[in-house]
């Protein structure tokens, strides 16, 4: 394998922001795909992704279009200027208001989603953003070199890319739940197919979990009439190989990170807010399908059922703000905090705060609540995979108890030794999460020790070259 590697994502490995004297600051993200990169040394190639707010654009007036790894400090990235309105389309209206609802199942009223004049100009947006990529990537791609593409705002790139240049190898991974064919019907059809033939314009696709897999399978097999023989689908345009890489956390990575005195300190002064009243923590972006109000909800119905546990129990929820341009987010978002509010109006006494939410992020108070969690409240309505789940138990220091929901990719893998729940049941959450609680010491540690060798047993660089040596393969 001696290729070079490309990466298309929204969010690139890197972002900037301009200081107030003009000087520009880089930061460096983390996740799967940078460490997997980064390992790769010399035949990592171009990451290709979108120049995201004033930083980014600054970046490119100075660097240029393309930052080497001088640049970067890290791989060499190509940041796209896409129209702004564009970029609207494609990001707000298309990617994270339809594909993200369908793909989590979101759609609350009988009233969305709407498919009118408006909602045809932001597919226009999205297939002019994914085209961006594909001619950037066909551009910046050496003869025969292997590109990842990643995710739901991309789905259309692998085959664009693939007319454009039939010489690469090209791998598309899905880091969201694939609908079920039922609700993926609730796309026009042309745009259902049209999302469906872009990602198999790769040679291969990619899911947290089986289910996801086979959930894609199902709607190319309702869609489009191809049908899948072991795990290659054959069609119009050639054959797809489906694959499965649960990502892991990275263990190496939390361990180091989560021991440093900045959450030392954090988590002191989380202890002295606290106490010795028992935690259940949870650290989300604030999103809808995190479902954060029915944990609030469950947490609730715990307090009412058993007031055992007034004043005995904080439940530390860390909802960090997200994608706050759109409507929904934000009234999400308040709702959150309204939620909160509302039990700590009606349980909470002159000592003791049922409920503590931050929503200013902070990676260090984040890691520090992982550490003191005895339980940790993982109940998506629907997830990939759910990272959190993974990484709470690698660094608990006394072993948690993990209430998990059965919609996460986690569940997958950390079900037998998780409390597993119907996201949408409060009143089982709330038997949870007591059983959580009152989980002897030994029973906790030795589950929290089971979950954390599954949570790590693919980390991030395996993740990353496993799939990488199955698309070359
Ligand atoms: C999900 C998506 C990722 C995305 C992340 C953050 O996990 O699968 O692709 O990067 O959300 O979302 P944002 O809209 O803030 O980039």
């Amino acid at each position: 394998m001696t290729t070079e590697v490309l990466v298309a994502s929204n969010r690139g490995p890197v972002s900037y922001s301009v200081g107030a004297d003009g000087s520009l600051t880089a930061r460096r993200g983390g996740g799967g795909v940078v460490s997997g990169l980064m390992a790769l040394g010399p035949r990592a190639g171009t990451w290709v992704c979108a120049a995201l707010g004033d930083g980014d654009r600054a970046a490119v007036d100075r660097f240029g279009a393309t930052l080497s790894a001088a640049d970067t400090d890290g791989q060499s990235v190509r940041m796209l200027r896409i129209p702004p309105a564009t970029y609207d389309a494609a990001y707000n209206g298309v990617a994270n208001s339809v594909l993200w609802f369908v793909h989590h199942l979101l759609y609350q009223t009988p009233l969305e989603p709407v498919f009118d004049e408006a909602f045809e100009e932001r597919w226009a947006g999205y297939e002019a953003y994914n085209a961006a990529f594909a001619e950037a990537l066909a551009e910046e791609a050496g003869e025969g070199a292997a590109v990842l593409v990643q995710d739901y705002h991309l789905s259309l790139v692998p085959r664009m890319l693939r007319e454009r240049r039939p010489d690469l190898r090209i791998g598309f991974f899905a880091h969201t739940p694939w609908a079920p064919p039922e609700l993926f019907r609730v796309l026009p059809d042309p745009i259902a197919r049209q999302v469906l033939l872009g990602v198999l314009g790769a040679d291969r696709a990619a899911f947290h979990t089986r289910r996801w897999a086979d959930a894609f399978a199902a709607c190319c097999a309702d869609q489009l009439g191809v049908g899948l023989s072991g795990d290659v689908v054959a069609h119009e345009g050639g054959t797809t190989r489906l694959g499965v890489h649960a990502l892991g956390a990275d263990a190496e990575f939390l361990r180091e990170r989560a021991f440093r005195p900045d959450v030392d300190e954090r988590l002191a002064a989380l202890r002295a807010e606290i106490g010795d009243r028992r935690t259940i923590v949870r650290v989300d972006r604030t999103e809808l399908s995190k479902n954060i109000v029915r944990g609030l909800l469950a947490y609730r119905r715990l307090l009412t059922d058993r007031p055992e546990w007034h004043g005995r129990v904080t439940h530390v929820a860390f909802a960090y703000p997200s994608r706050q341009d759109l409507a929904v987010y934000r009234e999400y978002t308040a709702e959150v905090s309204r939620v909160a509010e509302a039990i700590n109006v009606e349980f909470g006494t002159a000592d003791w705060s049922p409920v503590l939410l931050h929503v200013k992020d902070d990676f260090a108070r984040s890691l520090a609540a992982y550490r003191l969690a005895d339980v940790a409240l993982v109940n998506p309505v629907r997830d990939g995979m759910n990272l959190v789940a993974k990484e709470v138990p690698v660094i608990s220091e006394e072993g948690v108890a993990l209430v998990l929901s059965r919609e996460a990719g986690a569940a997958a893998e950390l079900g037998e030794d998780a409390l597993l729940v119907n996201p949408y049941d409060i009143a089982g959450t709330a038997q949870a999460l007591h059983r959580a609680l009152t989980m002897p010491p030994d029973e906790r540690a030795r589950r929290s020790e089971r979950l954390a060798a599954a949570a790590t047993a693919l980390p991030p660089t395996d993740w990353f070259l496993d799939q990488l040596s199955a698309l070359q393969g």
